[in-house]
């Protein structure tokens, strides 16, 4: 029997309504669309408005649209991850919400969070599960409400941010197809530099922490920014070298969405053609977990089987690395 790889067998994804574009934020913030749009690519990101909705809300959504599409029961799925840096709430899993809410009243749950690297990390781990044999069907899902972390008074994250979900399902493969290689790598001593400081274990909320802002996300975007190029473009070129890919093998680069310039300088590292790399960021930001699959929802159509794909991100951590996936399906859209 040939060895059982695991592939993506079917993406949906989901932004919610509200656009909050460069020309709404140069009236919160000392900003300008000329300064994000160079400097980051971004013209708008989707925000959910809504009281009492968090990530789950995105990740439900996600995962219908991902259902539906396929004709999937929920009731054959047999495990649900949500990767994201924004659970719903301390303690109680987002992944056992979501997966009671759509159905998949058959799996066990969990959440996983490596920051902006959370859905990459995902794909190792989901696809894992289906390489081993114990599991068939394995849903993956990206997805953050990254407004509940933003202060609208820092231009150094308010104008990167969106809210986003996207979902992959993961299933066995014997024609030698899906997940083939990866390089997944962690730094700790890079935390200083992109974090939310206060409601972890280390600094719980404090009344003075929140007269401090001390709740919201904070980085230091040159050093991150500095980091993410080399590592992105690190990881990428020893994912293709020791699997002997040249540039014309490669059909698409599916690489997170934290600024424009960060992905170019992967792109240019790789030699690759810049028609060949996914891009939303101009219409959604840097949604963190959700940007892979989410790019993956807006390029199904394009998509073909074989195609060889390689996905790499950069997150606070700071963790990083690369995946190539050989896609699965055409699609019929
Ligand atoms: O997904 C998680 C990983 N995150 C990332 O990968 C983010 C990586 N970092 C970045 O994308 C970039 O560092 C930023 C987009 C955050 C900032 O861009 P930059 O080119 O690194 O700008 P900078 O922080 O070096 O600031 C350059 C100038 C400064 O002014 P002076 O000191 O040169 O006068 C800033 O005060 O731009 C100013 N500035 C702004 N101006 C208008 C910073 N933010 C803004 C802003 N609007 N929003």
């Amino acid at each position: 029997m040939s060895k059982i790889s695991a592939a993506i067998t079917a993406v949906g994804g989901y932004v919610p309504e509200y656009v909050l574009t460069n020309q709404i934020l140069e009236t919160m913030v000392d900003t300008n669309d000329e300064w994000i749009t160079t400097r980051t690519g971004i013209k708008e990101r989707r925000i959910l408005k809504e009281d009492g909705k968090g990530t789950s809300f995105l990740a439900i959504k996600a995962a219908q649209d991902l259902i539906n599409k396929k004709g999937l029961d929920p009731e054959d799925i047999e495990l649900v991850i949500v990767a994201t840096a924004t659970p719903d709430m301390k303690a109680a899993s987002t992944a056992a919400f979501t997966a009671s809410e759509i159905g998949a009243t058959n799996a066990f749950t969990f959440d996983m969070d490596a920051a902006c690297s959370s859905f990459l990390y995902g794909m190792s781990v989901a696809a894992s599960y289906i390489e081993s044999g114990k599991y068939k069907k394995v849903l993956l899902i990206g997805a953050d409400k990254m407004s509940s972390l933003i202060n609208y008074k820092d231009r150094a994250t308010c104008i990167i941010f969106g809210d986003g979900g996207g979902a992959v399902l993961f299933e066995p493969n014997q024609e030698g197809l899906g997940l083939q290689d990866e390089y997944l790598r962690s730094d700790g001593t890079g935390r200083e530099f992109l974090q939310a400081t206060y409601g972890g274990s280390v600094h719980p909320i404090t009344h003075e922490a929140i007269d401090q802002g001390g709740q919201y996300a904070f980085q230091e975007g040159r050093t991150v920014f500095k980091n993410a190029v080399f590592n992105m473009a690190d990881a990428t070129m020893k994912v293709m070298e020791r699997n002997n890919l040249t540039k014309e093998d490669v059909a698409w680069l599916t690489a997170h969405q934290a600024n424009k310039r960060i992905i170019d300088a992967t792109a240019d590292r790789m030699g690759l053609e810049h028609e060949k790399v996914m891009m939303n960021i101009h219409k959604y930001g840097n949604t963190t977990s959700a940007t892979l699959p989410l790019l993956l929802h807006d390029y199904e159509s394009q998509l073909k089987k074989g195609d060889n794909i390689i996905f790499a991100a950069f997150g606070g951590g700071f963790n990083w690395g690369a995946i190539y996936l050989k896609w699965a399906y055409n699609s019929d859209n």
